[in-house]
């Protein structure tokens, strides 16, 4: 082969229907025909954009069968090239019009599966959390309270004994203070057994008045059954203030009761003891189960009992530095599992604690 600027011409020429045309132009046109024949069958196995993209890389692209023909365009002679630009032209034409087609199927169909619902699906359900009955319980006590004008106190759950008992007048031999009912960490450090010692604390931090409610978790050293827990909850109250008497207790007590229970109840007082408060009561309301008539859950009464309350003792104005002289108070201790397994008929305390949600999300 000799380096030359211009390539040989072949002179031949050959008769293609109705006109000559040379072996070049010719060997042309059977490559534009290939191309096309190939473009046309390619375009119907593609499935996917991405398939597209290659055929779009064979044919269309800078370095493609197409454009590769335009480049042997330039061998043809210039009486034959219009001719044969003509029909190149047309096959680019063509070959872009399958690209764009599919194209245009291709991603129509995309938006088609993404469109598509199936409408016999059932709905997805959302689960949505509930509150725990014990914290239903505790809100509705809370509102309660706070509407009479009380505040919220709060206390440890790890107490020493001083304030679990001695500030509270227990004397050394009561028999709460003894291993089987308290849990103790140490000689004289224990899981409160109920939420009075923050009586203690709250009247060893301010003066009076004070008028607060206190919920909180307490602990208890009793054998476990459907009926009693080793920790449960419950809310005391205290008011202390100048000339506070039994019966502002009495009135709140059943403003409460009658609030929480409904105001169809009735309700009674019982003289009880309590070291911390003189003279103590007990509180029973009707037992909204049977009305009074005696049932089951109120062992055949009539009565169900919901809390404990009395007068602060003076006594205990004698550890926290009050002057019983001039101030007189209240206080009152209720337990919130009971009131909420009475409320809602459950009859297993233990449940309320092993977070089962097949349990909790009927509340
Ligand atoms: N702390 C008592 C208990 O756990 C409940 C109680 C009774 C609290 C009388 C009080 C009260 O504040 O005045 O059984």
């Amino acid at each position: 082969m000799t380096a030359g600027k211009s390539r040989p011409r072949l002179s031949i020429t050959i008769m293609v229907e109705d006109f000559f045309i040379s072996y070049i132009g010719n060997t042309m046109l059977n490559k534009i025909g290939k191309i096309k024949q190939s473009a046309i069958n390619d375009i119907q196995t593609i499935r996917s954009l991405s398939d597209l993209d290659n055929y779009r890389i064979k044919y269309l692209a800078r370095k493609g069968l197409v454009a590769d023909l335009f480049d042997e365009l330039r061998n043809v002679s210039a009486e034959e090239r219009p001719h044969i630009g003509k029909i190149a032209n047309e096959l680019r034409n063509q070959v872009q019009s399958l690209f764009d087609e599919k194209k245009q199927n291709l991603e129509s169909n995309v938006k088609h599966e993404q469109k598509r619902l199936d409408l016999t699906l059932p709905g997805r359900l959302s689960w949505v959390g509930t509150q725990h009955p014990l914290t239903q319980t505790l809100d509705e006590i809370k509102r309660i309270f706070f509407r009479m004008g009380f505040g919220i106190a709060t206390g440890p759950e790890i107490e020493d004994d001083y304030h679990n008992f001695e500030a509270l007048n227990f004397p050394p031999d009561h028999p709460a203070r003894d291993m089987q009912d308290t849990f103790f960490i140490s000689d004289k450090v224990l899981l409160r057994t109920h939420t009075s010692p923050v009586q203690i604390r709250i009247m060893e931090n301010q003066p009076p008045p004070v008028r607060v409610i206190i919920p909180g978790r307490v602990y208890r050293n009793e054998a476990v059954s459907a009926r009693s827990y080793c920790l449960f909850h419950q809310v005391e109250g205290l008011y202390i203030d100048e000339g506070v008497t039994f019966s502002e207790l009495k009135g709140t007590l059943v403003a409460f009761a009658k609030e929480f229970y409904g105001s169809d109840i009735k309700y009674r007082f019982r003289p009880s003891y309590f070291p911390f408060t003189e003279p103590s009561a007990e509180m029973d309301i009707t037992c909204f189960l049977c009305k009074g008539k005696g049932c089951r859950m109120c062992k055949q009464t009539g009565w169900l009992e919901i809390l404990g309350c009395g007068m602060v003792d003076p006594n205990v104005y004698k550890f926290v530095g009050y002057d019983p002289e001039k101030y007189s108070g209240y206080a009152f201790g209720m337990g919130i599992e009971r009131i909420t397994l009475l409320r809602y008929s459950i009859d297993d305390i233990r449940i309320l604690f092993e977070n089962d949600v097949r349990f909790l999300k009927q509340f």
